[in-house]
C-alpha cells in the first residue's frame, strides 16, 4: 500500500462543494438523461471527470494572471512563456494556442490529407477528430501489455514497435503522414512511454522519413514515470529526460490544460521544419489570432509560464503521481479492479471485471459512472464502448478492447480523505453492481455522440 506523500503546498483559498443525498443524485442523474456531461457541477461532489482545465493554480500563477500584459502584439506576458517553453522544449518555434485541440488544428492539415493515414499508440479522441477531418484514417498501435489490466508492466502505454513496422510495410511510408506519440497514452489508462520505446519509433520515422507528433499533454509525468521506472534514468534531472524525449519529434502539440497546470491553452511547437513552421503562422492568424497571442489573454499567457514550470518540479510531481497511486492501492485494497500499475492522471477501473454481467453494447463502463454518482456524487467518464461511436458502415455500436471507467484527479485540488472516500465509494458500489443492467442509447449524434448523447436505463 503506498503511503500518502504529504503535498507540497498548504492551502490559501477554497472553494465550496456540495453533498447531495441519493434522491437528489437519482433526480440529478435522470434530468441529466443518464449522461455524465449533462450533469451541473453544482450537483457533483467530487469531479473526476477530467484532469484537464481543473487544476487548482498557484499563488504565483494568480499574480501573473495580474501581472499580464494584454498588448495586442509581442507582450511581456509573451515573452514569459516563450523563455521558459524554448527552456523546456527546445524546439525551433513554439506557438500558443487556445487548447490542445487547436494545436492539432494548426498541424494535422499540414501533415495529412485523403488517403493518407496517421499511426499512434493511441490518438485521443480529439487528435482522432482532427485527423479524420483531413481525409485521413487512424490506426492506433499500443502495446498488446496494455490490455491486460492485471499484470505489472512499466510501460503499458508504448508503441507496439513490431506491429508499427507491419503497419509501415503494408500502407508504404508514403502514405503515413504522420506518427503521433501520445504520452501518457491517456486512452490506454494513463500509462506511461519508455524513452527506449520514443526513440526506437523516432528511428523507424527517421528510417523512413515520417514525421513524428509527440502529443504531450501529459508530458512531466510520462517523465517522471521514466525517472522512476526506467533501467539507467533514475539519477536524471527531469528536465534532461524531457530534452531527451522531444529530440525524437519533428513536432508537438501541447494542451497547457493538464501538465501545463492552467484553466486554458496551448502549445504547438515544431523542431526544425521550416516549411511547417511557416505554414503554421499562416493558420494561426486567421484561426486563433495574432502569434503573440494565438487564442490566450495575456494574463493566461502569464498563467502558462508559471504553470509550466511548477508542472516539471519533481517533488511536485512525486505528490500529484503518488496521489494516483495511493487511490489505486486502496482501490485494490478494497477489491476494486483497476489498470494495473496506476498511470498517470487518472485511476482506471476495469469495468468488464467490476460488472461481468453487463455486455458492451450496454456500455458497463459507463454504468460503472453512473452507479457511482448515486452511491457518492463521484463523476467519472466512461472510457470504452460507450466512446466509440456507431460503425458508420454497418450502424451497429462498435466494441472496445478494454471497457474502463476513468476517475481523474485534478492536479493540487483534492485531498487525502477525498481520495479516501472515492476508494470506500467504489467498493460500495461493486457489493450492488447487480443492481445495475446497462444502460441504452436513447439519442445520439453521429461523431463524438457521448458528449451529448440521451439514455435511459436498459430493463432486460
Ligand atoms: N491529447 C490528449 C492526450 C488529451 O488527453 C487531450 C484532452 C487533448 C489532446 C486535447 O486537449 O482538451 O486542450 O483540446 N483531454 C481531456 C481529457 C479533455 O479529459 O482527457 P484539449
Amino acid at each position: 500500500m503506498a503511503k500518502y506523500i504529504p503535498e507540497p503546498y498548504r492551502i490559501k483559498m477554497v472553494e465550496a462543494i456540495r453533498q447531495t443525498s441519493y434522491e437528489e443524485r437519482e433526480e440529478a442523474i435522470k434530468t441529466a438523461d443518464y449522461n455524465m456531461f449533462s450533469l451541473a457541477s453544482s450537483d457533483v461532489y467530487i469531479d473526476m471527470l477530467t484532469d484537464s482545465g481543473t487544476n487548482a493554480m498557484s499563488d504565483r500563477q494568480w499574480a501573473a494572471v495580474m501581472m499580464g500584459d494584454e498588448s495586442y502584439a509581442g507582450s511581456r506576458s509573451y515573452e514569459q512563456l516563450m523563455e521558459v517553453a524554448h527552456d523546456i522544449f527546445n524546439y525551433q518555434y513554439i506557438q500558443p494556442v487556445h487548447q490542445g485541440r487547436a494545436a492539432e488544428n494548426m498541424l494535422f492539415p499540414l501533415l495529412l490529407k485523403e488517403g493518407m493515414i496517421s499511426i499512434s499508440n493511441f490518438h485521443f479522441d480529439t487528435t482522432s477528430g482532427h485527423v479524420l477531418l483531413t481525409g485521413a484514417k487512424v490506426v492506433n498501435c499500443v502495446s498488446p501489455e496494455a490490455a491486460d489490466t492485471e499484470n505489472y508492466a512499466p510501460f503499458k502505454g508504448n508503441m507496439d514497435i513490431a506491429r508499427l513496422r507491419e503497419l509501415i510495410a503494408e500502407y508504404g511510408a508514403e502514405k503515413i503522414g504522420c506518427i503521433v506519440m501520445t504520452i501518457t497514452n491517456n486512452s490506454a489508462g494513463g500509462q506511461p512511454v519508455s524513452l527506449a520505446n520514443l526513440q526506437e519509433t523516432g528511428a523507424i520515422a527517421r528510417e523512413h522519413k515520417i514525421p513524428l507528433v509527440i502529443d504531450a499533454a501529459r508530458y512531466a509525468e510520462n517523465a517522471f514515470f521514466i525517472k522512476e521506472r526506467e533501467t539507467g534514468q533514475e539519477d536524471r534531472p527531469i528536465k534532461d529526460i524531457v530534452r531527451d524525449m522531444f529530440a525524437e519529434g519533428d513536432a508537438f502539440t501541447f494542451s497547457a490544460k493538464k501538465d501545463g497546470i492552467v484553466n486554458m491553452g496551448g502549445l504547438v511547437g515544431v523542431r526544425e521544419d521550416a516549411d511547417l513552421i511557416k505554414g503554421i503562422k499562416a493558420r494561426v492568424v486567421p484561426y486563433e489570432g495574432f502569434l503573440t497571442y494565438g487564442g490566450l489573454t495575456g494574463r493566461d499567457l502569464g498563467a502558462m509560464a508559471g504553470g509550466l514550470a511548477e508542472g516539471l518540479d519533481e517533488i511536485f510531481l512525486r505528490s500529484y503521481i503518488g496521489q494516483t497511486q495511493y487511490l489505486g492501492d486502496r482501490c485494490l485494497e478494497l477489491g476494486v479492479p483497476i489498470q494495473y500499475p496506476t498511470g498517470g492522471h487518472a485511476i482506471f477501473v476495469d469495468a468488464k471485471k467490476a460488472m461481468p454481467h453487463i455486455p458492451y453494447y450496454h456500455f458497463p463502463a459507463h454504468t460503472l459512472c453512473v452507479a457511482l454518482y448515486l452511491e457518492g456524487g463521484i463523476r467519472g467518464c466512461d472510457i470504452g464502448s460507450f466512446i466509440l461511436d456507431l460503425d458508420p458502415q454497418t450502424g451497429e455500436q462498435l466494441e472496445a478492447a478494454l471497457e474502463l471507467s476513468r476517475f481523474c484527479i485534478p492536479r493540487r485540488t483534492y485531498t487525502q480523505s477525498h481520495l479516501d472516500y472515492v476508494a470506500e465509494k467504489l467498493a460500495d458500489v461493486m457489493k450492488r453492481s447487480e443492481e445495475f443492467q446497462g444502460f441504452e442509447v436513447v439519442e445520439q449524434a453521429k461523431v463524438l455522440r457521448h458528449f451529448t448523447a440521451r439514455l435511459k436505463p436498459y430493463t432486460p
